[in-house]
């Protein structure tokens, strides 16, 4: 019959095609023309009418067996090609442990921060513990608990980021005492609070809009101003070589009194007089002196009974000399040449 031979023609033609197909969108698009209703089998099919009832039976059996046949060959096809592209993305995503690793360049701690570590360790040696406060404060904490009222001329000493009238970027890490002694309600206190601060100060090589401080604060009975001499000697002795001196001058804080000034010997010349100390012999890095009793007294402390000192040391200021850096913006300008120069080595 030669409706029997055409379908082994569909046959033999499916199977040639399915041997170019090499992608299962092509497959799904070839299997929709063999077998769908436009298909050769269908049209072969439409011709069967003419035919006798022996002849139809045959046909109609040949062709469920062609069509059978044909979605054999087709998920034969598919799961032949589902395998390949297995097997190449096996291929590809071979990984060759034997080559080298990628190096990560690991960071380094910033000076300022080591800094500040050097400082904690110390003073924690010393038996103070770090306390810290918010770096946006309050006017009353940064200034008003600190004997300094509105309008008061100190102020200007420290040109302020207002925020709105009563916030504001805090101008000093004093606050942090302020908070700790509210705190503490009448009790002893020995704590450095180190943090950053921020001044309305245009940037150059020894002024920065945002720098660290390192505070401290001692209270309790018969604390006097040679305890505070020695904490800062023990500082400059532990931060710099054992052979610094240390030089207390007057000066004025509205929250401390008596106040002073504290130089250190020149480590550059030991104190002879050259450029870094212009010819002094001194360098000053930080202020200090014993609490203001109206600083006490706002706090919830009489001082009658508790008194002690305060300290404000310039973190930048003891990392500039100690690794005699001359332009303070280097800490801030994350120059990668700059900072390698303090990674630890592993
Ligand atoms: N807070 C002062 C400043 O920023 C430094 C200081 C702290 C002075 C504590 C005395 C006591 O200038």
């Amino acid at each position: 019959m030669k409706e029997i031979d055409e379908l082994n023609e569909v046959v033999k033609e499916a199977d040639e095609e399915l041997h170019k197909v090499n992608d299962l969108n092509d497959l799904q698009q070839k299997k929709a023309i063999y077998l769908g209703k436009k298909g050769p089998i269908a049209r072969i099919m439409a011709g069967m009418k003419s035919l006798t009832d022996e002849a139809k039976r045959e046909l109609g059996m040949a062709s469920n067996k062609v069509k059978d046949l044909l979605e054999n060959m087709f998920e034969k096809k598919k799961s032949d090609l589902e395998e390949a592209i297995v097997n190449q993305k096996l291929v590809n995503e071979t990984i060759d442990v034997t080559l080298p690793g990628v190096q990560f360049p690991a960071g380094g701690i910033h000076p300022l921060y080591q800094t500040v570590m050097e400082l904690e360790d110390l003073y924690i040696g010393m038996g103070y513990k770090v306390a810290e406060g918010p770096e946006i404060e309050t006017d009353e904490y940064c200034f008003e608990k600190l004997n300094l009222p509105k309008g008061h001329p100190a102020r200007d000493m420290q040109d302020t980021f207002y925020i709105n009238p009563e916030l504001l970027l805090r101008s000093q890490t004093s606050p942090v005492q302020v908070r700790t002694m509210l705190e503490s309600k009448g009790e002893p206190i020995k704590i450095i609070c180190p943090g950053k601060v921020y001044r309305r100060d245009s940037d150059d090589a020894t002024h920065s809009h945002q720098f660290m401080q390192c505070e401290g604060l001692v209270l309790g009975s018969d604390i006097t101003m040679a305890d505070l001499k020695g904490a800062l000697l023990e500082m400059a002795r532990k931060m710099f070589d054992k052979d610094r001196e240390i030089r207390l001058r007057p000066s004025f804080f509205p929250f401390t009194e008596p106040s002073v000034e504290v130089d250190v010997s020149c480590g550059m010349c030991g104190g002879k007089g050259c450029p870094t100390c212009k010819g002094t012999g001194w360098i000053e890095i930080l202020g200090a002196g014993m609490v203001n009793d109206n600083v006490l007294r706002m706090s919830g402390y009489d001082p009658e009974k508790i008194q002690g000192y305060a300290f404000g040391i310039g973190v930048e200021r003891i990392a500039m000399l100690k690794h005699r850096i001359d332009d303070i913006r280097n800490f801030y300008t994350n120059d990668i040449r700059f900072l390698n120069q303090f990674k630890e080595e592993k």
